[in-house]
């Protein structure tokens, strides 16, 4: 099976056949979620918070996104590898953002990346797009504004945070955005961006209508255990299988059970 392209994305919006996604962030996981089948994975930032133990996504570096990134580009046959744009590597400006973008595909072996926002990063898409980097945008809950937004909260409730969101969206793909990741929103709302935009879209708590879906690869299998957001759905417990086999190792080493006479030289 040929690698996963924008042009697949796009076909499977025309054809009514979702996509899918998730995050990933290492050689192991990657292998596992491409052997799945599943379309593109996502080198979150969000690895900020599953994987190095941080508060937030800010602290994030560019070096440590090009890291995991290519940990993820080596395991995978298939899937569409997407880096995501950390806090800082895009905001201050459209060369840094081209500068910073061009790294995940000339370095780590991503063929696109995400960035958060819509109209307020149009100028940056649009430049990517003219440096043939495909980017995805991000509008609804953007972990990055965190601190604006006074939290991680449920984005376009009211008819004006809405109609704000709509026009995003519209504004995201006329600057050049392949795809759009739609985050906590109610799911009508993610409906009518759906159906208005001619990308595709790519909920994650953003309902059943949206044209994908993406969750973060640590709380589908039970590996993050924070906190839960309400629209994730673990379909195993990972954390608990590990854990029984270091302690039943940490026994029978105390016991003298292990190494037993076949896991040694002779
Ligand atoms: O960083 C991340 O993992 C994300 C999620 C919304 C999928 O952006």
């Amino acid at each position: 099976m040929p690698k996963i392209t924008i042009q697949d994305f796009l076909k499977k919006k025309a054809e009514g056949k979702k996509i899918t996604m998730l995050t990933a962030y290492d050689y192991p996981f990657a292998q596992i979620v491409d052997e799945a089948g599943i379309d593109a994975i996502l080198v979150g930032d969000s690895l900020g918070m599953v994987v190095q133990g941080l508060e937030n996504t800010l602290p994030v570096t560019m070096d440590e996104m090009i890291y995991h990134t290519k940990l993820v580009s080596r395991g995978v046959k298939n899937a569409m590898v997407i880096g995501d744009m950390p806090f800082m590597s895009y905001q201050t400006g459209v060369a840094d953002a081209v500068r910073n973008a061009g790294r995940f595909l000339k370095e780590a072996g991503a063929s696109a990346v995400k960035l958060e926002g819509g109209a307020e990063v149009a100028d940056q898409i649009r430049a990517m797009r003219r440096s043939d980097i495909p980017v995805m945008a991000h509008i609804g809950l953007t972990p990055q504004s965190v601190h604006r937004m006074g939290g991680y909260k449920v984005q376009g409730k009211t008819d004006e945070a809405a109609g704000r969101l709509i026009e995003e969206a519209r504004i995201a793909e006329e600057a050049g955005a392949f795809s759009l990741l739609l985050e906590a929103i109610p799911l009508g709302l993610a409906k009518k961006i759906t159906e208005e935009v001619s990308i595709p879209t790519i909920g994650i708590g953003a309902g059943p209508h949206c044209d994908g879906q993406v969750l973060v690869l640590h709380d589908v299998i039970g590996m993050f255990e924070r906190f839960v957001p309400k629209f994730v759905k673990r379909y195993a417990n990972l954390k608990e299988t590990a854990l029984k086999a270091v302690r039943d190792y940490r026994e029978e080493v105390e016991k003298g059970v292990f190494p037993s006479e076949e896991t040694s030289f002779k």
